[in-house]
């Protein structure tokens, strides 16, 4: 059956900066200008109003610095929240919350059992009626039976080994008909032929799309939002299948290791 997308969380800036280093894009030396990821937040935020996208936010807290990047806190399908287990002990604390939010909304909560990590909507995806899940730097492989038991159904999935690219999210991004967006050299062969088996349309990153995270983007129905600074050759190749480009600073965010698509937890629901 398939879902929409009507409602999204996000989590404000308040409390984000860059205190320790979990993945290649953190340095500590790297402060983040509040202003700036200020007007970011709420850039990202205008444009998903203007998309009709229903914007919830879940209160930051004091001492979780990552915990902007609201895709990671789990993944929400229907009624159900399926909670994260973090692989980094710094961002454990975060799953607490959005538990205790979810809850309190209704939903029902499902985990992981403790000690298999499961990165949330960082490492898996619904589009076009499938599951598709990333596994290697953050969600364990063996995570992937328990989300399969839960969604009731199987998932596709590919290994995710690029230090850079530690997300799924970060080097893959379904748009929706039948069209991705992928960073290659991110996958081992056989995982690229799999995406071209299960996609119509790959559209490819280049090299010079590095610094911009150009697969952690967001897409509804014709549009996709990026960060500021996408390459020609992406861009050209969305306008070309038919996307209009949103284009919104995402600066500050990229310090962390996140853009667009890490910022934003989608509702998945018929
Ligand atoms: N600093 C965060 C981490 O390393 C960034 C998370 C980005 N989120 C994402 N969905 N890729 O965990």
């Amino acid at each position: 059956m398939s879902k929409d997308i009507k409602t999204v969380l996000l989590c404000p800036p308040d409390y984000y900066q860059i205190e320790y280093e979990i993945n290649p894009w953190m340095d500590i030396k790297n402060k983040v200008d509040q202003q700036k990821v200020k007007s970011e937040y709420k850039n990202l935020k205008d444009i998903y109003r203007k998309l009709d996208l229903e914007v919830q936010e879940i209160d930051a807290q004091p001492g979780l610095p990552d915990m902007v990047y609201a895709a990671n806190h789990g993944f929400v399908i229907d009624d159900i929240f399926i909670k994260s287990n973090f692989r980094f002990q710094q961002r454990r604390k975060e799953a607490d919350w959005a538990e205790k939010y979810f809850k309190e909304k209704g939903f029902k909560i499902k985990k992981i059992p403790e000690g298999i990590y499961f990165e949330g909507q960082g490492d898996m995806f619904y589009r076009d009626g499938k599951f598709f899940c990333g596994w290697g730097k953050r969600t364990s492989k063996e995570a992937l039976k328990y989300i399969e038991k839960i969604v009731g159904e199987k998932v596709i999935s590919f290994e995710v080994n690029d230090p850079y690219y530690y997300h799924l999210d970060t080097c893959f991004a379904p748009l929706g008909d039948g069209k991705v967006v992928i960073n290659p050299s991110s996958f081992s062969n056989e995982d690229v032929e799999k995406i071209k088996k299960n996609f119509k349309k790959v559209i490819l990153a280049q090299k010079a799309d590095m610094p911009f995270m150009c697969c952690n983007i967001l897409s509804r129905d014709h549009t996709v939002i990026t960060g500021r600074g996408v390459g020609k050759d992406v861009k050209s190749e969305l306008l070309k299948v038919g996307y209009e480009i949103f284009e919104t600073q995402m600066e500050e965010y990229f310090k962390g290791g996140g853009s667009v698509k890490c910022l934003t937890l989608e509702y998945f629901r018929s």
